[in-house]
């Protein structure tokens, strides 16, 4: 009987936990672009912004107002963008009722302007980073990384694009919301007073998966395009979802970015996955008059049957309409190469490191804690890192600093879509992924980078652990207390 009972049960939440809006949509509010926010520039020649977290209503779903965060306004925030050398600041003052911090995913600075757990800004108060952007042309983002409040903090909305140019001269759309467009991907749910629900669906432990769909918190969207070719710079901006990007008609489009640079040459495909913290660049052809939907199809998570339903792997999701002008301006044709990657070798590498995830609150068994350092990294080396996913739930795996290369997954090199540079990368159940990064500078003994999990609630539940770059000599000391701190834990 209670077998029974429980199998009915299952059967039920089975089929109720798949979420499908294709054909659901009439595309019928223009996309929203966030704006490019202005930077004055300071006597030293610094490019500051300013940004102000605060609270705020917003209607992102029609006839309904849903208390809200944003920055510089009530959901979201400006497009923050600067050049390879610029130097920059950002003065963040926080309105908001709760203390947070904002972190520059992807961005290679000092950990002092890192804007992680270290760095918080309480209410009332404000913070001024300040860095020099050195790293290639890329699509970064911003958003809060308070300790154990940063699922909460995001999904109110408060999240922006930071993109990085450099002077590579390149025939890419490069026309800010007209051919180079934003696309911040995020999944809500809303109660039927119009609040954000972000409770967490049964029998998975990612944490809210959302039947709704936001575009730079536009519902329903359609985007005019005016050109040939569209360059979309897509952000998993969500707190768990996996979105699996391909076309209503299942055109070829191509993949032309990852998350921290440009492909070496465009990969033509049908389909890009994207775990959240992860960006794609891609282009698209647009005919005159077509309309093109854009659709999330089921992603290959890989973690089985039936936990994929759970997680998220049976949604379909349409996300924008793509309308094309009757006269659209002609964008040529794409450049058959981009960049060229400078690819750090594994025989450059003095250090392997181990990351295991075998639940969905820790690494390599220990919780985050702020005032442990998990790992002691020497300045101006190369290290490899193993990472490995041992538990049956998904996991996407981040670390601070740096831009990173796939050498191998399970032992094969990695696929077009994973050759470029990354800071994010899904890491699949039974999957052991390695990965390749320099550490070029910015020793700094005292105050640790972040390496977690960006599946929100995992980071937040502690699926997080710090690491520290050190000078040479410093490597022993650091270690030391890495070790006693450890005692003193267990
Ligand atoms: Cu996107 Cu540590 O964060
Ligand atoms: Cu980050
Ligand atoms: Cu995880």
């Amino acid at each position: 009987m209670v077998g029974a009972a429980v199998a009915t049960t299952g059967a039920w939440l089975y089929s109720r936990a798949r979420t499908d809006t294709v054909g659901d949509l009439a595309f019928e509010q223009p996309l929203h672009i966030p704006p490019v926010l202005d930077p004055e520039i300071d006597a030293e020649g610094r490019k500051v912004f300013g940004l102000r977290l605060q609270e705020g209503t917003t209607e992102l779903v029609p006839g309904r107002q849903t208390k809200t965060w944003g920055a510089n306004g009530s959901y979201l925030g400006p497009t923050l963008r600067a050049s390879r050398g610029d130097a920059v600041a950002v003065h963040v003052d926080n309105d908001l009722p709760e203390s947070t911090t904002l972190h520059w995913h992807g961005m290679h600075l000092p950990a002092a302007a890192d804007g992680n757990p270290h760095q918080p800004i309480e209410p009332g108060a404000s913070w001024s980073p300040r860095w020099e952007i050195d790293q290639p042309a890329a699509t970064l983002w911003y958003h809060p990384h308070p300790h154990g409040q940063t699922a909460d903090h995001v999904y109110r909305g408060v999240a922006g694009m930071f993109l990085i140019d450099d002077d590579s001269p390149l025939e890419l759309p490069d026309d800010y919301g007209i051919d180079d467009v934003p696309l911040i991907v995020q999944d809500k749910r809303f109660g039927s007073d119009g609040s954000l629900d972000d409770s967490a669906p049964t029998l998975s432990t990612v944490g809210v998966l959302g039947d709704q769909i936001l575009i730079n918190g536009t519902h329903d969207p359609y985007f005019e395009a005016t050109t040939s070719l569209v360059r979309f710079r897509v952000l998993n901006a969500s707190n768990a979802r996996v979105y699996n990007l391909g076309f209503a008609d299942d055109r070829a489009y191509w993949l032309v970015g990852t998350d921290s640079g440009l492909l070496e040459r465009p990969h033509g495909t049908t389909r890009v996955q994207l775990s959240p913290g992860e960006r794609a660049e891609i282009v698209v052809e647009v005919d005159p008059g077509e309309r093109a939907v854009l659709r999330s199809y089921s992603p290959e998570l890989g973690v089985g049957f039936p936990q994929e339903r759970f997680n998220g792997g049976d949604d379909t999701f349409d996300l924008l309409e793509i309308r094309g002008a009757e006269d659209l301006a002609d964008s040529g044709s794409l450049p058959e190469t981009l960049v060229e990657i400078d690819a750090p070798t594994e025989d450059e590498a003095v250090e392997s490191r181990i990351f295991e995830l075998t639940n969905a609150h820790t690494i390599n068994g220990r919780e985050m804690d702020l005032g442990r350092i998990d790992q002691v990294v020497e300045v101006d080396t190369t290290e490899v890192w193993e990472v490995t996913n041992d538990h049956g739930a998904p996991h996407s795996f981040h670390p601070h600093l740096i831009h990173f290369l796939v050498l191998d997954i399970d032992g094969e090199a990695p696929p077009p879509q994973l050759q470029g540079w990354k800071d994010t990368i899904y890491v699949p159940p039974g999957s052991t992924i390695r990965i390749i990064a320099r550490f070029e500078d910015y020793a700094d003994p005292e105050t640790p980078y972040m390496f977690h999990c960006h599946v929100l609630r995992h980071e937040d539940r502690g699926m997080m652990g710090q690491f520290v770059v050190v000078e040479p000599g410093e490597v022993d000391t650091a270690s030391r207390s890495v070790r006693a701190e450890g005692r003193h834990e267990h």
